[in-house]
């Protein structure tokens, strides 16, 4: 008899736009894995039930999006080391018939940034643009990679600061991208909102890439549009750029690993078929 299959979801509010269930199955029919990963739509006031019942309806685990991240963090028995320092969980399995939480964008940020551009840990200080949860992932992985003066930078300075108490060493808090903090930089990460697609001033960048140094690597977690307009402007100057995308490719991986047995692999062709997705809207 075949054996059955292993049940994953991606749940969020609203989720019909979630990239997700395109990365899995990709990796499913890749490797020949009997399993599915479905997007589930939940209103936060159906959160806690819906995690209660999932393994009474067979699900092994899956991903949390927005806005159920902190709801996830708070709902776990348990959550790895990287859930702990960024408040939010994305990532959902099973522990000895617990549920247990952990956090990959952190990974999925290094890993982006691992393969397109290799030695971006060892290029000087690091700019982070917002100071919202997408923001804590990544100075946590900064911090993992062993960067030691991290600057956050936040049109609401309270947010850039509560992040710098929380990280504490070499991170440092400012309410403006001035020259100053930009001259001297190896790294710069925009995770605000701004330059994505459908937002107001789409076109306004978050820091102005010209007063960065020529060695500098500029990188947005926005993923639609692909080349936002601070990746255009960088690229414009000879700056190395890395769009989003990857991160999102790369956080998946540790998910579709645990709950699948086998970790998968962020191959160009599964970049090409997300990349036609979000080009067919
Ligand atoms: P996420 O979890 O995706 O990081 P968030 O917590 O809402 O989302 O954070 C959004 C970030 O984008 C914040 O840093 C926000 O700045 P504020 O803390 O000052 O709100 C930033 N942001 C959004 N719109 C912005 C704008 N028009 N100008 C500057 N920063 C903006």
């Amino acid at each position: 008899m075949a054996e059955p299959a292993l049940k994953a979801f991606v749940v969020g509010h609203p989720i019909a736009h979630s990239r997700s269930p395109k990365i899995h199955a990709y990796w499913l029919r890749r490797y020949d894995i009997a399993g599915t990963y479905e997007a589930m739509d939940v209103a936060p006031s159906d959160f806690e039930d819906f995690l209660s019942t999932l393994s009474e309806r067979g699900f092994v685990g899956g991903n949390v999006t927005i806005p159920h991240k902190e709801a996830a963090f708070a709902a776990v028995a348990r959550r790895d080391a990287a859930a702990e320092m960024i408040g939010a969980v994305n990532t959902l399995w099973f522990e000895n018939g617990a549920l247990a939480g952990g956090n990959t964008d952190a990974e999925g940020f290094a890993a982006n940034l691992d393969e397109f551009a290799p030695g971006w840990d060892r290029n000087g200080p690091a700019v982070v643009l917002g100071a919202g949860g997408a923001a804590r992932a990544v100075v946590h992985a900064l911090r993992q990679r062993g960067i030691g003066d991290i600057r956050i930078i936040n049109r609401t300075i309270s947010r850039a600061e509560e992040l710098r108490d929380r990280f504490g060493g070499g991170v440092t808090a400012h309410g403006k991208a001035v020259p100053d903090l930009l001259a001297d930089a190896g790294l710069l990460v925009n995770t605000t909102s701004l330059g994505m697609a459908g937002k107001n001033d789409a076109q306004v960048l978050p820091a102005d890439p010209d007063f960065l140094p020529a060695h500098a690597i500029v990188t947005d977690i926005v993923y639609a549009p692909l080349e936002t307009p601070l990746l255009a402007r960088a690229g414009a100057r000879g700056l190395k750029t890395v769009d989003g995308l990857g991160m999102l490719l790369h956080q998946a991986v540790p998910g579709f690993q645990r709950w699948f047995g086998r970790r998968p692999e962020v191959t160009p062709e599964l970049r090409a078929l997300v990349v036609a997705d979000l080009k067919a809207e």
